[in-house]
């Protein structure tokens, strides 16, 4: 039996597969200088989001975060200004949760052009909980406000624009689950899934796929109309952030993610290296152009390669699901209907 790596030889192992595993966002903005375009990134308050939107506002751009509660919005604000040098940080009010926050923030957002939008804020496995607006929680967080966000701010933005979606390699998973993937989509998006039938590991894998379907999707339109702009969607990588929160120790250990004694899979990524993936598909001249594409480790991934194997193939590829232009083009079209039954497009 092959003897265990000891963790140098699995960081080597590693590197050599996946040169940028160690990239962060500061090696993702390296040289660039961005003054003069305007960038806002969600959910920049806690996790991958404060060094994601740091590395951003170091290249001179006008930069807004989004925050729903205050507090940590002005914390994150602080920290990002000081941090980066740069007094263009700015700080508006979103609640993801609320499509009425998703209006108010795009009416107060007015004329103003946009040249990067990406959205960061997310939420992943919490337990059952319907909004306000009769959604499952990670569905309206992670899918329908993202839609309608961008939806919105479409008209703002610029002829090159970028938008970019911070999905997960979670997605993948539905890909082995027995109910197809659109019989999920339906029922965890639009029939009201009640707290007997819900699973919230399943919301998450189909509001992370539906996602990046929508990017895909609105990304093929938009380059049919002849449009510049380009839309993507990414892996960050596993990284120790209130995302987990919501798990127990126990789950975390019996999913690999950390050990006994609390230290997390040597596999995990610092918030930085995280923040690096998004950051790159957002503003690197590598993407320019680029669309309709799904990257992790400042790579765009092949498609077709759905990785089962290893612990190093496993972090290469997608789910086939998400590239099937109808079903890409169905979960787009019903999303929008089912924003515009609710009178929000
Ligand atoms: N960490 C990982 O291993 C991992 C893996 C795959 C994908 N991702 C994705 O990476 C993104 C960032 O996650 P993270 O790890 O940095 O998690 P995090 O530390 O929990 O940060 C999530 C961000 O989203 C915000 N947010 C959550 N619910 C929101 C709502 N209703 N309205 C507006 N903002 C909301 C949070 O605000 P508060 O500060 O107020 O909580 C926070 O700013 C997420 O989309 C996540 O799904 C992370």
């Amino acid at each position: 039996m092959a003897a265990t790596p000891s963790p140098e030889e699995l960081e080597a192992m590693l590197l050599k597969a996946i040169p940028r595993f160690r990239w962060t966002a500061e090696d993702a903005v390296k040289g660039l200088d961005l003054k003069g375009k305007t960038i806002i990134v969600t959910g920049a308050t806690s996790g991958i989001g404060i060094p994601t939107a740091t590395a951003l506002a170091r290249t001179g751009c006008n930069l807004t975060i989004t925050a729903r509660d205050p507090a940590k919005g002005a914390a994150a604000l602080e920290s990002i200004q000081k941090e980066s040098g740069n007094p263009e940080v700015k700080v508006s009010a979103l609640d993801m949760c609320s499509y009425e926050s998703v209006k108010a923030f795009a009416k107060e957002w007015g004329e103003r052009p946009i040249d990067v939008l990406l959205h960061n804020a997310g939420v992943m496995a919490i337990p059952y909980t319907m909004t306000a607006d009769k959604e499952e929680q990670q569905m309206q967080v992670n899918f329908h406000s993202v839609v309608l966000l961008t939806e919105l701010l479409l008209p703002r933005l610029t002829d090159s624009a970028r938008v970019c979606v911070v999905s997960s390699v979670a997605h993948r998973r539905c890909a082995t689950l027995e109910t197809p993937f659109m019989e999920l989509f339906e029922k965890y998006a639009f029939q009201g899934i009640e707290k007997e039938g819900y699973d919230k590991w399943v919301a998450y894998y189909v509001a992370k796929s539906a996602i990046i379907m929508y990017c895909n999707h609105l990304n093929a339109e938009l380059t049919q109309k002849g449009s510049k702009i380009r839309v993507n969607s990414c892996h960050p990588g596993g990284i120790r952030t209130g995302l987990q929160d919501s798990l127990t120790k126990e789950e975390m250990i019996s999913y690999g993610w950390m050990d006994k004694d609390g230290n997390v899979s040597p596999v995990f990524k610092t918030v930085e290296q995280g923040a690096s993936t998004s950051t790159w598909v957002s503003v690197s001249a590598e993407m320019e152009g680029i669309g309709g594409t799904y990257s992790e480790n400042c790579a765009v991934t092949a498609k077709d390669d759905f990785g089962t194997g290893d612990l190093l193939s496993r972090v290469k590829g997608t789910a086939p699901h998400v590239w099937v232009e109808s079903d890409c083009a169905k979960v787009s079209e019903s999303a929008r209907a089912h924003l515009k039954d609710k009178g929000l497009l």
